[in-house]
């Protein structure tokens, strides 16, 4: 059951359980949470990914809002089932609208607080996903989180939870306070609130020119709802990573490593002494927390996978990263074989990374289909292209309905940021694909010879 402060004051703000829920959070795609982005960072790190082929698997969203990520992945995965669960009406009635209008069978929405969601008894999920919902909610619903979580894997499945963290937020940690505080006495909704606040704190000299230099340009660049949600909750409080890994580990789940592809490999990412202090540090908790604290680090993604969980064997390791299918993210003439790092420069224009680029050119495809290199040269090379973030994997190609949901999407002006290929889903604004010709079209796996299915003419 969903319980509000609806019928309060008026001069309150509706929240469930001091979540801002008086405005709809804007729809979101979020890449890293796609089955085969979870799946290479578990086989990369020699860990058994949760699914095999193209079997039937289950994946459970917290926290989905609109559910708009949640559907798109479902569309691109028909032999998933797809559960969301979010505690705000608004964006379960939006998702099961599209859900409704697209015609899918594989999603299934639950209206509910993580602490009454127990009893949905989601259990054998091979993945559980959390983005952008630990930092905004109190204690008590955090703990339930996580327990769900805990509780609705599968030994071996995986658990990726996008939050806030330290030491990134501490220099905005005040600002949060003041804003929150400023707009319990506000007027209107929490996107009026916030934007009263803001001008009431602009106003002083309390934060530095720094703390405008960095906000302004996101206040051009985000949605007004989000704002409202990222500052006006009442429990908003970052995680320092160490304390989320330890509070998963009571719960059964080990850390793997960060989703973000700028840290799967710290050689293609981190300076030498970074790297030498973290080889000081005796476990994942004080490593992480190490790194944060070199980089600053303002954000994390990161995957655990629940106690008992199989490695693979280390000699079958190469022919089984080899068979991932990979999309090159920008047409092969514009690659630039570098990228900057916090290291400085990072170069890898060498023969295979060449090879893969040229042949991503024309369509998704395993890095077995390359041939000529060693299996080392692939892999290192896929490792700084996906470091570049020039590379994204994927599923191979699957029949799915995929060019009647975009179409939907076009047609319903959606620019929430993601499509659906046959290949998985991918962050594309449906209305963009308007633009793309024939070889980007193709490069995505959006037409035949990219590896996937027919683009439907007008007549069809
Ligand atoms: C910032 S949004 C993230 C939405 C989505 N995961 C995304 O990345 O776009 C946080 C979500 O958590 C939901 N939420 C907040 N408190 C909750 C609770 N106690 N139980 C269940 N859902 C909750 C909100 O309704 C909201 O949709």
């Amino acid at each position: 059951m969903t319980s509000t402060s609806k019928g309060a004051a008026p001069d309150r703000l509706r929240t469930i359980d001091g979540y801002i829920a008086d405005t709809p959070y804007p729809s979101n795609f979020h890449s890293s949470f796609q089955p085969p982005w979870t799946d290479w960072n578990l086989e990369r790190r020699g860990i058994r990914p949760p699914r095999s082929a193209a079997k039937p698997f289950r994946y459970v969203d917290l926290g989905c809002g609109d559910a708009f990520g949640l559907i798109a992945t479902a569309v691109a995965h028909p032999q998933g089932h797809f559960v969301g669960v979010d505690a705000m009406p608004e964006h379960v009635e939006r998702g099961q609208r599209l859900i409704d209008a697209a015609g899918i069978g594989n999603v299934t929405l639950h209206c509910e607080e993580f602490a009454a969601a127990g009893s949905l008894a989601l259990g054998d999920a091979d993945y559980v996903v959390a983005q952008g919902v630990l930092a905004w909610i109190s204690a008590t619903a955090r703990a339930a989180l996580l327990d769900l979580a805990a509780s609705w894997l599968r030994p071996g499945g995986a658990f990726t939870v996008g939050y806030n963290c330290f030491p990134g937020w501490s220099e905005i940690y005040g600002l949060q306070r003041l804003i929150v505080t400023l707009a319990q006495s506000a007027r209107g909704s929490s996107v009026e609130r916030f934007a009263q606040a803001l001008e009431t704190v602009r106003t002083t000299a309390i934060f530095p020119p720094s703390v405008w230099e960095w906000l302004d340009p996101l206040l051009e660049r985000l949605p007004p709802a989000y704002f409202a949600h990222e500052y006006l909750n009442g429990h908003w409080q970052p995680s320092w990573s160490a304390d989320v890994i330890a509070a998963l580990a009571e719960r059964g789940l080990d850390f793997v490593g960060q989703a973000s592809a700028g840290r799967m490999r710290e050689d293609l990412s981190f300076p030498s002494e970074w790297r030498e202090a973290l080889t000081a540090m005796p476990s994942a908790a004080a490593r992480e927390l190490a790194a944060d604290l070199q980089s600053g680090t303002w954000y994390r993604q990161d995957i655990y996978v629940k106690r008992p969980h199989r490695r693979i064997t280390a000699s079958k390791l190469p022919a089984k990263l080899l068979e991932r299918w990979w999309l090159l993210t920008e047409p092969a003439g514009q690659v630039e074989f570098s990228y900057a790092t916090s290291a400085g420069t990072f170069e890898f224009d060498n023969a295979a990374s060449r090879a893969i680029v040229s042949a991503l050119g024309e369509g998704p495809r395993p890095l077995s289909a390359i041939g000529g290199f060693a299996p080392a040269d692939l892999i290192n090379s896929i490792d700084a292209l996906y470091a570049a973030r020039l590379v994204i994997p994927l599923d191979p190609p699957g029949k799915t309905a995929a060019d009647s949901f975009n179409r939907l999407l076009r047609e319903q002006g959606h620019d929430s940021g993601g499509v659906a290929t046959a290949h998985g889903a991918l962050p594309i604004d449906a209305a963009s694909l308007e633009q793309l010709g024939e070889a980007d079209l193709s490069r995505l796996g959006l037409i035949p010879g990219g590896g996937a299915r027919q683009r439907k003419t007008p007549a069809n």
